[in-house]
Parts: C-alpha cells; structure tokens; sequence
C-alpha cells in the first residue's frame, strides 16, 4: 500500500510518499522562513495563503519522483492538528478532495504521532515499547510509548514549549528567526562558565517542564550585562545548557520510573545537536540506547505524515475520516491501533 502525506501545520508545506515495499519513496519540503522572518514569527494568514501556493505543485513532484500515478496510492494522509487551523484547512482540504477524486481514503494525522513515529523511517529504528521525548515549537511532551496510539503523557510543559521558549529567548537577544538553530549556532561561541541559568521544576518531583522563566532569567541577565557580541553568546550558551540540562534530568527520571530504558526524541528541537550529544551519554550510562530522525526529519516534513497514516491505514484497515482539523488535539486521546 502507497500513502500520499501531506503537512501542513505550520509553516513548511511537507509531502511525502511511503509504501509497504518500498518504504519513504519520495518526498519534499518548502520553508515558508524566509515569508515569516521579517514579523519575528510566524504570520498564520500568511502561512496558510503559502501552503495554497505551494501544494499542488509539491505533491506533483513527489508523485513523480517516487514514479506514483494515482491508481498506485491506497490513500492520502494528512496533518488534522494541532497546528494553525488556516493552514491546516488548506492540507485537509487538498487532501480530502483528490483523496475524493482519486477515490481513496483520506485520514487526519495527528501531528505529534507523526513526529513520535519519524525514527521508524530510519536504518534502525526503535521498538516499543519505548519512552518519547517530544520537542518542537508547539509541545514539549515526556511520552510513554506502547505501541501506535498508545500514548502516556508523563510530563509536559505547563507554559512554554521547549522550541518556543528558543525562539522568544532567540529574538530578545536579536537572532533572526526561526531563533532556535540560530541561537544554538551562537552558544556554541560562549563560555559556559560565565553564566549560570536555574533548572526549573527539577529540585521537586514530577515530570513537567516549565521554560517561561528562563526567557526572563535571559531578559534579565542581558539587561545586567554590556550588550556586547561575548555576552551574547554566553548568555545563548547558558540559556541552551539550561534547556538541556531540564530535558535530560527529567529523561533520567521518567527512565527510572516507567522502567524504559530506550529513548526517542523527536520534533524540532531534537536537531539540536548539544541535546542529542547530552541524551546519547545519559542512555549510554543507564544502558539504553537513543533514536532520532535525520535531522531533516526532525522538523516539520511530509515524510512523518506519510509513515503515519500508512501505519494506520495498515492496521485499522481503509477507513475514512471526516473533514475535521483541530488547533488543540491530545496525543492520548488517539486510539491504539
Ligand atoms: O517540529 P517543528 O519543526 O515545528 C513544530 O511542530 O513546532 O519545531 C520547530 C521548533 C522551533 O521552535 C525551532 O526554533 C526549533 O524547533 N529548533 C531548534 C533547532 N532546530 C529547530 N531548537 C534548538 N536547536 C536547534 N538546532
Ligand atoms: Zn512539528
């Protein structure tokens, strides 16, 4: 079976093209960055006229690369929420009418599956069950993972997201956006040393995150300091070692408490490469072992959706569902195929 992804979320309009036999076929990706960086953030209303622009000719290009004509595919997945409900409409919409045309299911993914699912797409990919660190713009989410659809949410953010508060933190000091590659590109250049920023909600028990404060810690220290390009940098480093630091400690402990020693992590933010160098040595030592996608798949991509809505597709069998998108959608809430 041969599934047509199709993402749109947010701001990159993502195709992708998996199959039973062939695995990730084709797939392709336009960043609306360039659209959205002179308002410091994403514009929705500008993002959802882009997703128009730029569909029809990207589902073009993966049907061709992957050598598909429309009597290959056995359905259209597309990306249902959470997300910008204006550009998740313009995915929904296209998805479900050439699902319609080419009369083949079409199936609402939820975007964070999708993410949780991109490691599948690798040489070696994990095996549930598993524990799912899942980073991105929107959510940050400690997951037990079961199987597909069988989600436990064992900590999330109660204000910001991990890639939000990047991208807040990021733009206070002057970083173009999107903030978080670009800030994590800036520590690279600071002295860890000089800086020592809290780990919120660590010193009590539980699982959540909280990432507002650091913004302020971050606002504040440069405000205390002279605006130069070292302080900068040392305030980039002590704000990412923070983050890192937060997501690790809590990794260690959701570890000893569901038992699971395999982490994935997933969605924006686990591009990042300090995070992934500071997960792989905490796996080593508590003898588990760290999966991610290419940091390609990391990000919003057509290739997750794709993969997801093939898996369920696979196992629930070719059932439609209803036009529907949702801006807020819990990952728990999905059944379990
Ligand atoms: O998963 P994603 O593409 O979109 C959402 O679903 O939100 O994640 C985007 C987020 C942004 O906040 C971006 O700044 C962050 O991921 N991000 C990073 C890095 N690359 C992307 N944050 C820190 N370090 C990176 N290298
Ligand atoms: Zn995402």
């Amino acid at each position: 079976m041969r599934v047509l992804g199709i993402e749109t979320s947010c701001d990159e309009t993502g195709l992708g093209i998996y199959d039973t036999a062939h695995g990730l076929m084709a797939h392709a990706l336009f960043s609306q960055v360039e659209i959205h960086q002179p308002y410091g953030g994403v514009v929705p209303e500008l993002a959802s006229r882009d997703h128009v622009r730029r569909i029809l000719p990207l589902i073009k290009k993966v049907m061709a690369e992957s050598g598909s004509s429309c009597d290959d595919l056995g359905g259209i997945a597309y990306t249902a929420g959470p997300g910008l409900v204006g550009a998740l409409l313009v995915g929904a919409a296209v998805g479900s009418s050439l699902a319609m045309t080419w009369d083949v299911p079409a199936l609402g993914v939820h975007h964070m599956e999708g993410h949780l699912l991109a490691p599948m797409l690798e040489a070696s990919p994990p095996r549930f069950p598993f524990l799912a660190l899942l980073v991105s713009g929107g959510h940050t989410l400690l997951v037990a993972v079961q199987g597909v659809g069988r989600y436990q949410i064992l900590g999330e953010s109660i204000d910001d997201a991990a890639g939000e508060a990047f991208d807040k933190t990021a733009k206070m000091l002057g970083l173009t956006y999107p903030g978080g590659p670009a800030l994590a590109k800036l520590a690279e250049q600071g002295d860890a040393q000089r800086f020592h920023f809290p780990r919120p909600m660590t010193t009590r028990p539980g699982l959540d995150f909280s990432f507002s404060g650091l913004k302020t810690f971050a606002r504040t220290t440069w405000a205390e300091h002279a605006p130069d390009e070292q302080s900068k940098a040392d305030i980039a480093r002590a704000f990412e070692d923070a983050v890192i630091d937060t997501l690790a400690i809590k990794c260690k402990r959701a570890m000893k408490q569901s038992g699971l020693k395999d982490l994935v992590i997933a969605g924006g933010v686990s591009a990042n490469r300090a995070l992934r160098g500071r997960l792989q040595s905490l796996v080593d030592k508590e003898g588990g072992r760290l999966f991610c996608p290419r940091a390609e798949f990391c990000t919003d991509n057509g290739a997750m959706i794709a993969y997801a809505g093939w898996c369920r597709m696979l196992h629930e069998g070719k059932k439609q569902t209803a036009f529907a998108v949702q801006a807020r959608w819990s990952i728990e809430s999905l059944q379990p195929v």
